[in-house]
């Protein structure tokens, strides 16, 4: 038998620890930003397990990111939320940065949906409009695939082409219009943070292609498609990046303005988990009927045979 690479060693044995708490299968996974950590308010929620009780597992030291899974229903559909994400700024390595982003997809979710705060570049934006996520630039951060790689969940040179699922971010587009919400679409810059960036630097960005900065996403995108696992990203835009209006920019306004667009925000959220999984079954549905001519050869239907939309019972926490 092959030896297992030490990246996975070390992701099951979180896995494996979880799994000591519960059996848990979530379809949709959830990384609240800034903003969204009442979204957890919104689900039903069964059980919660704060990053601090695993070991091995980075703890958020960013106040106001608490640090915890949470397990729940939206509907009748099974989640798992990131409430509070880890930071490269925080001082971890590109693998504990990723690491809660790859342990979701290891318990089962099929899709991801990355949230964030961020400021905006382009000149028709203001603090409070929703961006969806079409594209990156993540060169100025160290990629989150560099060192061994683990062989067991991708390729050692993945494809990034399409790395924001076009029809996921089709759905959030028309979830936020149906709700009213404003949104538009663009390119999400990441950099290291802490600090936030020079008007020059912003400047800069803009000639680049960007539309919006922001300090998480980008390499949370970059591990889930190295997993093969679709994702979208939806950025609130809570001030103009530096530069753009002169004014200084502070944590405290970000966390402002977060707040007041929160409910908005959840209910895209919630319209956006319901419309995925709807979007799922319609897919499930037609790999089934394109595998129909051939009658007395079940086709596997190409990875999503495992999802059975009608067995959606609460699982108890032992
Ligand atoms: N820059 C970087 N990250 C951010 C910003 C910003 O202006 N606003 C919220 N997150």
């Amino acid at each position: 038998m092959e030896e297992v690479t030490q990246g996975y060693a070390i992701l099951n044995d979180i896995v494996e620890q979880i799994r000591k708490i519960t059996n848990f299968v979530p379809k949709v996974g959830v990384v609240l930003g800034s903003g969204l950590g009442k979204f957890t308010e919104d689900i039903r929620v069964i059980g919660k397990i704060p990053y601090s009780k695993l070991n091995g597992f980075p703890v958020s030291t960013v106040p106001g990111h608490n640090g915890q899974f949470i397990f729940g229903y939206v509907n009748k559909i099974p989640v798992v939320l990131m409430d509070g994400r880890v930071h490269y700024y925080e001082g971890y390595d590109m693998f504990s940065v990723v690491m809660p982003e790859r342990i979701m997809a290891l318990l089962g979710a099929k899709v991801v949906i990355l949230t964030n705060a961020a400021g905006g570049i382009k000149s028709s934006y203001y603090p409070g409009l929703l961006m969806a996520i079409t594209d990156h630039i993540s060169s100025f951060v160290p990629s989150p695939l560099i060192g061994q790689n683990i062989e067991e969940i991708g390729t050692r040179f993945p494809d990034m082409t399409n790395i924001y699922d076009e029809e996921l971010k089709n759905l959030v587009i028309r979830k936020a219009h149906e709700l009213q919400v404003p949104i538009r679409e663009g390119v999400y810059l990441q950099t290291s943070g802490p600090n936030y960036e020079t008007p020059t630097e912003i400047k800069m960005f803009k000639t680049l292609g960007a539309d919006a900065v922001g300090m998480s996403t980008a390499v949370e995108a970059i591990a889930l498609r190295h997993m093969g696992v679709r994702c979208c990203g939806i950025s609130l835009i809570t001030n103009m990046a530096a530069g753009i209006n002169k004014a200084e920019l502070n944590h405290d306004e970000v966390k402002r303005e977060a707040d007041a667009a929160s409910s908005r925000f959840r209910k895209v959220l919630w319209e956006v988990i319901i419309g995925i999984v709807e979007m799922m079954k319609e897919e499930e549905k037609a790999l089934k009927e394109a595998s129909q001519p051939k009658k007395d050869t079940k086709k596997k239907n190409e990875g999503y045979d495992d999802l059975n939309f009608d067995d959606m019972e609460i699982i108890k926490f032992k």
